[in-house]
């Protein structure tokens, strides 16, 4: 029976048949052991001369890095093997002999390993970083159905700027034009006006000439939208949101995690409520140690470093000067000039996860704001209409799917956490 490794203790004593690909192999006279790796986990074999089909024994010279092989044997507990089971192995099939694997052992340079990044995928560390970014998916979409929200697919092709004309990807959408959506914030906005509580997780585009260690071209991000919160009610919203991501990955992969090496002492203690810290204190903070920066202006990750190296946990910095923001992010009434949005910046240096907060509820002030922002006001009269048919105050968030990856698995660019990444200069593989 074809089992994989991760159920192997399920079959202590059992003869089974695994089927995966060689992750090592080494002989020592009597005895040689094949390290298989089938996707699930890593599983030692260990043919004895004398107790397993003679004919193995033999084929097992021919056994080279990746090659694809499936063979039988007996699960028995093992402390010291990977996974913890071993198995008595009696056959040995090959199924495709490789010759020449580019990815050896050895240190390769990240172009090399971008390259190849359909094989690198194979490799422990790439393997464990994938492996944390599934758990992270489920836990966002488990959280927001544990809590009454409905999935609103926003749309790809979108016909107008959501963040910015300057990193639009524009397309052909047959004799018109469209661009790809930087965002799905808007059609949740008239989601939230229809079901309450939405959200969306799809990939979003931006057209980004920056090579950061923060920045993707296409990366995903989840949107909650809620119709009747304020900036706070965001706020306490996007805290039990991280903490739940942040907890239930730490508890659910910490082979994973293992494997990455990560400090977890420095992830156990992301618990809600999150300090907050206004703009202008912030500028405070920010300036005793960077003299050069200048009130008003947004921060640049050295900038956000210097906020987040004072707590323990993810800040949240609020009230962000209107002038620097998007069109749609409500002014406080009290004080146009700021705005009622709010960042996420997370620990350790690892930036902005989150941005998000209340949009402007008021018709005539966002027109004022389409025009201010150069932005044609046809393309937003549907947009408009959600402030001329019961208008309502509500906020929300982004969260970015690769930054959250980096920052929990400890990884120092967003490269490793998508797949396939798409970045300024690459699109390849
Ligand atoms: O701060 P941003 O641009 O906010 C929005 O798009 C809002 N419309 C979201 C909302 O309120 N519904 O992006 C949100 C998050 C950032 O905090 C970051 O985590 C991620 O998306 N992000 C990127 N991640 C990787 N590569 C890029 N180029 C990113 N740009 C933003
Ligand atoms: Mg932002």
């Amino acid at each position: 029976m074809h089992v994989y490794i991760e159920d192997l203790s399920k079959h202590v004593g059992e003869k089974v048949e695994l089927k995966g690909w060689v992750y090592n192999s080494r002989s020592s006279g009597k005895i040689k052991f094949l390290l298989l790796r089938d996707g699930t986990g890593l599983c030692q074999c260990v043919y004895f001369k004398g107790e397993c089909n003679p004919e193995a024994f033999e084929k097992f010279q021919d056994l080279t890095q990746e090659s694809s092989v499936t063979l039988t044997g007996t699960v028995r507990e093992e402390k010291r093997s990977p996974g913890g089971f071993e198995l008595g192995a009696e056959s040995l099939e090959i199924l495709h002999r490789v010759e020449d694997y580019p990815i050896t052992p050895k240190e390769h340079g990240t172009d090399f390993l971008m390259n190849h990044r359909h094989l690198w995928l194979r490799s422990k560390r790439q393997h464990a970083a994938i492996r944390v970014r599934h758990e992270i998916i489920s836990s966002i979409r488990d959280f927001f159905n544990g809590r009454g929200f409905t999935l609103i697919d926003a749309p790809i092709f979108t016909p107008s700027a959501c963040e910015g004309t300057s990193t639009l990807f524009e397309t052909k959408y047959f004799d018109d034009k469209a661009y790809l959506s930087q965002s799905g914030q808007l059609y949740m906005e008239a989601g939230a006006a229809a079901f309450g509580k939405v959200y969306c997780f799809g990939p979003t585009f931006r057209a980004e000439k920056s090579k950061t260690r923060r920045h993707l071209i296409e990366f995903w991000m989840v949107e909650p939208e809620v119709a009747f919160a304020d900036l706070y009610q965001n706020m306490e919203l996007a805290e039990q949101f991280v903490e739940y991501i942040v907890q239930r990955t730490i508890k659910n992969r910490e082979e994973e995690l293992k494997v990455l090496e990560r400090d977890l002492s420095k992830l156990e203690c992301v618990k809600a409520p999150f300090p907050r810290v206004h703009y202008n204190e912030a500028v405070q903070i920010i300036q005793k140690e960077n003299p050069n920066f200048v009130d008003g202006d947004d921060f640049g990750a050295p900038d956000e470093t210097i906020i987040s190296s004072k707590h323990d946990r993810p800040v949240f910095v609020h009230h962000f000067p209107t002038a620097i923001k998007a069109f749609y992010m409500k002014q406080d009434e009290k004080n146009p000039a700021e705005s009622m949005s709010c960042d996420l910046l997370a620990t350790e240096g690892y930036g902005e996860i989150i941005g998000g907060g209340q949009r402007e509820d008021n018709l005539e002030l966002l027109t004022g704001r389409i025009d201010e922002h150069k932005l044609n006001q046809d393309d937003f009269k549907w947009y408009s209409d959600l402030r001329r048919y019961g208008t309502f105050p509500h906020s929300g968030f982004g969260l970015g799917v690769e930054r959250t990856v980096a920052w929990i698995c400890g990884l120092p660019h967003v490269r490793e956490t998508i797949p396939f990444p798409r970045l300024y200069g690459r699109h390849y593989p």
